[in-house]
């Protein structure tokens, strides 16, 4: 008798967050147009489905428009579009009214979480993959045996012919800084703040989206605690999500990136990092001021804007945690005792080598040392290892900056299913028309 583990699955997604869910719904359109069944699972660590759960504060929108979704970009008539799950809802024309393109946060998590819930019978939730091993027949690489330990503790394997890694980010801490009771990253701002009773000061570190966000709900969350917001930065800067500059977002634009000579690569990325990093939505840092302004005429500055400057060193009190603040023109010190320092420093795609193991050696790199991973977002492999490795997510340096964003998610996922599809059909591998490049 065959046992699950010896089943050979034609893809093993690794995560199922909004890019393999967004996989999993062109693989189910694709069956449904071709009549081919690809037989996919994915492995997701989180116990149900969950996008960015600590950051979900009330009053936050997205920052894609909602036609960026799961589907709307690759086939318009999908029935996984916002626009069904409104009409679902029934709220189709309140939403119309409303005359936003960017739903809140929250009703856009309801929208994916509506989206997920099909797909109940092919993602093992619960399951973190800690490993993955090659498996060799008569000298080569065929399949990839992926293992996960499930909620209990148990180690589980699924074989498959390729794999999709979609494990979204990391999030980024100073070196040094480790996590605890008083010290955390904003991405689990929402699951430590009910240890919190009545703080008097909080400390938030960084100037992007995420740091405005944390600084803007502990302000208007606690009112009779300080919120001091420490950054580099003059001053907050605006996101530019200006029509031209975010067509670097469009389809196209990944072409255009992926075939661009590296230097220019590395221009477009500098030119329109302004689009997503370290940067702010103008009407939120418009709403700052206004606050900040606000308290100066009633003489009560609770929102304290500590700009030019950095945490330099950070201790432990009794029952508190100092952060000493270097005001960076003049490098004058002061020392601030805080309930809780939160770190909103940003993230960084995670590596999807840090989970291929022995698989790794058959990727092949570019000369920088990245992973040289081709149009189709496949790993370039050396011929020795036939299944196929794909990366949602940490694609930055090949395919732009829409990688780790959901701008581009429908088209991707509908690119990957099409591979994919194609390397099942020829029998599991293609030529590898850069084989023998490192
Ligand atoms: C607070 C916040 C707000 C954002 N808002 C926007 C926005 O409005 N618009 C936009 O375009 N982008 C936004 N982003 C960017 C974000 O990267 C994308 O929205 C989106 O999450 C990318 O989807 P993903 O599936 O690639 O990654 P994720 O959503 O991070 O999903 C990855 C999944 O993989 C799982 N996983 C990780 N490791 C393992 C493992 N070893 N085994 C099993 N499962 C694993 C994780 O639990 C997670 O569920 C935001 C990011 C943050 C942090
Ligand atoms: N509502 C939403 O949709 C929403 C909400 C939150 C986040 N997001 C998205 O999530 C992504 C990440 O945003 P983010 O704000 O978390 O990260 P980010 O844009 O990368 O910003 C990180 C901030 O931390 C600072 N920083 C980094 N390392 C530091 C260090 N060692 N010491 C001090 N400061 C440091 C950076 O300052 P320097 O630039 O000076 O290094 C920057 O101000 C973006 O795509 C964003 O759009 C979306």
């Amino acid at each position: 008798m065959r046992t699950a583990e010896q089943h050979v699955h034609d893809l093993v997604g690794i995560g199922f967050g909004p890019s393999n869910l967004a996989l999993a719904i062109a693989l189910r359109e694709r069956r449904a147009r071709t009549g081919e069944r690809i037989d996919a699972v994915f492995l997701e660590r989180q116990p149900s489905f969950g996008w960015h759960r600590g950051m979900l504060l009330e009053g936050t929108t997205m920052q894609v428009s909602f036609l960026k979704d799961l589907v709307t970009m690759r086939n318009p008539a999908s029935e996984f579009s916002f626009l069904c799950y409104l009409k679902e809802r029934g709220r189709m024309v309140d939403f119309i009214n409303h005359k936003t393109m960017f739903p809140s946060r929250m009703e856009f998590h309801d929208y994916l979480e509506w989206a997920a819930a099909p797909f109940a019978d092919q993602v093992e939730y619960g399951s973190e993959v800690v490993a993955v091993t090659p498996v060799t027949v008569d000298g080569a690489v065929e399949y990839l045996d992926v293992v996960a330990r499930g909620s209990g503790g148990g180690l589980s394997t699924r074989r498959a012919r390729n794999l999709v890694v979609a494990v979204g980010l990391d999030p980024v801490l100073p070196d040094g800084v480790a996590c605890d009771e008083r010290v955390w990253h904003s991405e689990e701002l929402l699951d430590r703040l009910p240890s919190v009773t009545d703080p008097r000061r909080f400390v938030v570190i960084g100037a992007g989206q995420s740091a405005a966000e944390v600084t803007d709900h502990l302000h208007g969350r606690f009112p009779d605690a300080e919120v001091c917001a420490v950054f580099a930065k003059y001053g907050y800067t605006p996101a530019d999500d200006s029509s031209f500059a975010n067509r670097i977002f469009d389809p196209s634009a990944v072409d255009q990136y992926f075939d661009a000579p590296e230097a220019v690569k590395e221009s477009l990325r500098s030119y329109h990092a302004s689009t997503n990093y370290s940067v702010v939505d103008l009407d939120l840092i418009d709403e700052l001021y206004r606050r900040h302004y606000q308290e100066k005429v009633q003489g009560r500055q609770r929102l304290r804007i500590l700009n030019a400057s950095r945490v330099v060193e950070v201790a432990r009190g009794p029952g508190n945690v100092r952060a000493t603040v270097q005001f960076l023109p003049t490098g004058e010190r002061a020392v601030l005792e805080a309930d809780v320092l939160v770190y909103a420093t940003g993230y960084r795609p995670g590596d999807p080598l840090s989970l291929l193991g022995a698989a790794g050696e058959y990727c092949k790199r570019l000369p920088t040392g990245a992973l040289r991973i081709e149009r189709d977002y496949r790993i370039a492999t050396s011929a020795s290892l036939r299944c196929g490795i794909y990366v949602q997510g940490a694609t930055e340096h090949t395919h732009g900056l829409t990688s780790t964003l959901l701008s581009n998610t429908a088209v991707r996922a509908g690119e990957i299913a099409e591979s994919v599809a194609g390397r099942l059909a020829g029998g599991g591998r293609e030529p590898d028309p850069i084989d023998g490049l490192v």
